[in-house]
């Protein structure tokens, strides 16, 4: 499915100009961690311990190329386990599916086995810097038996939509 970018990226920009966009934002759970975020906190995942035998696996390709494959537990994000084993997933609205920094390229092979975006996440995905066929953000993505042994690619980029468009 080839995504039309420009058109989704002009309204979504113009949203966060006119308020728009925030005030769908207050709404959200997490607006707490978004508003501090602003500001340049980090938040760390938190990992669950895999129950034995049913630990389920994740690669992640980092920017140089490097591969590093953790074991996981059921339920927690590509977001929390990346940044529980300190990779460079800036996540920064705290996993609230608002900024895109936590955009990852996901293995063809596994694409198809993970359920559709949301409506918020492809609206973020939107806004993302080198978007491809099979991009997702990581804080939507929750491990499952259906995408055990997911790999996953880092972008060389990655942008903040929510900080920059509102300096
Ligand atoms: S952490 Fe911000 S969209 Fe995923």
């Amino acid at each position: 499915m080839l995504r039309t970018i420009l058109p989704r990226q002009a309204v979504l920009l113009n949203q966060f100009r006119t308020g728009a966009m925030h005030s769908r934002m207050q709404m959200k759970p997490h607006t707490r961690l978004w508003t501090s975020n602003l500001i340049g906190k980090r938040f760390h995942g938190h990992l669950h311990k895999p129950k034995p035998g049913e630990e389920l696996h994740v690669t992640f390709i980092l920017k140089d190329g490097t591969q590093k494959t953790f074991e996981v537990a059921e339920g927690d994000s590509l977001l929390d386990i990346a940044q529980g084993h300190n990779l460079d997933m800036e996540g920064a609205c705290g996993g609230s599916c608002a900024c895109s920094t936590c955009h990852v390229i996901v293995d063809p092979e596994y694409y198809d086995a993970l359920e559709e975006p949301d409506d918020d996440e492809n609206d973020m995905l939107d806004l993302a810097y080198g978007l491809t066929e099979t991009s997702r953000l990581g804080c939507c993505i929750k491990m499952s038996k259906d995408i055990d042994g997911i790999r996953v690619a880092l972008p060389a980029m990655t942008r903040n939509v929510s900080s920059t468009d509102f300096e």
